[in-house]
């Protein structure tokens, strides 16, 4: 079909669903941790704690699948970010997502092979993708792995410092997972997008 493009390859949709699975159970068992009340949590604490362990293994290496196949496929030039002109490119995004798409104007980066992502997708993309992500591992396996390591090398203050990072992330990825959904409803029409992440191609529109 015409205006129908092939956008997302089938072991990106596989990475996708079970990417997006894996951080709802953390954000929930997480937030159980934080949260509940001890003696009536919204999760038992232990179990809490052992999903929140294991979907954290099962998530770095579905996330070390994706960077290994954005590393070999022609998938990864789509969060190559071209510093010239970016600034712009954002600003002009920015202008259609708070003003241009109300008055029915086209997009200023339509959705072509060569750039299935406007230059915010761009950005928050490569932020998640390779910035906070692989901040919200850094931070997670040392706290569960060598506790007493870090407190002995770096001072007892260390491992509150690792956890609060690690919870300022997740509430940052809390964040994007929000918004990105959000913005996921701005397609041809509100569900486009949200097939095409499941049958691959994309809905002509924006
Ligand atoms: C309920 C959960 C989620 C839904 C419904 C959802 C929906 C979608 C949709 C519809 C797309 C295709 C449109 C587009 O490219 O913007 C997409 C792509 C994408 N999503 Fe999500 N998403 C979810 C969770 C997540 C999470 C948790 C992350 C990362 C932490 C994420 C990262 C991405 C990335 C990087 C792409 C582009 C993939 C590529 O083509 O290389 N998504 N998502």
């Amino acid at each position: 079909m015409e205006n129908k493009l092939y956008l997302y390859p089938g072991l990106i949709r596989i990475w996708h669903v079970l990417n997006a699975l894996l951080i709802i159970i953390l954000i929930i068992s997480g937030l159980s941790m934080q949260y509940s009340d001890p003696i009536n949590p919204f999760i038992r604490f232990d179990l809490a704690v052992s999903m929140h362990n294991i979907s954290g293994f099962i998530l770095i290496f579905n996330y070390m699948l994706f960077i290994y196949g954005n590393t070999i496929s022609k998938n990864g030039r789509h969060y190559r970010i071209q510093l010239r002109g970016l600034v712009d490119r954002l600003t002009s995004q920015f202008r259609y997502y708070t003003y241009g798409i109300f008055k029915n104007e086209s997009a200023p980066f339509p959705v072509t092979k060569r750039m299935k992502f406007n230059p915010i997708q761009q950005v928050t993309y490569f932020m998640t993708m390779y910035v906070l992500m692989p901040l919200i591992f850094l931070t997670g396996l040392p706290m569960l792995f060598s506790g007493a390591f870090i407190r002995q090398l770096l001072g007892t203050n260390a491992f509150f410092v690792t956890d609060i990072l690690h919870i300022a992330v997740g509430f940052m990825l809390s964040l994007f997972l929000i918004i990105h959904v959000y913005f996921c409803t701005f397609g041809a029409k509100p569900y486009s997008n949200f097939k095409s992440i499941v049958t691959g191609y994309h809905e002509g529109g924006h």
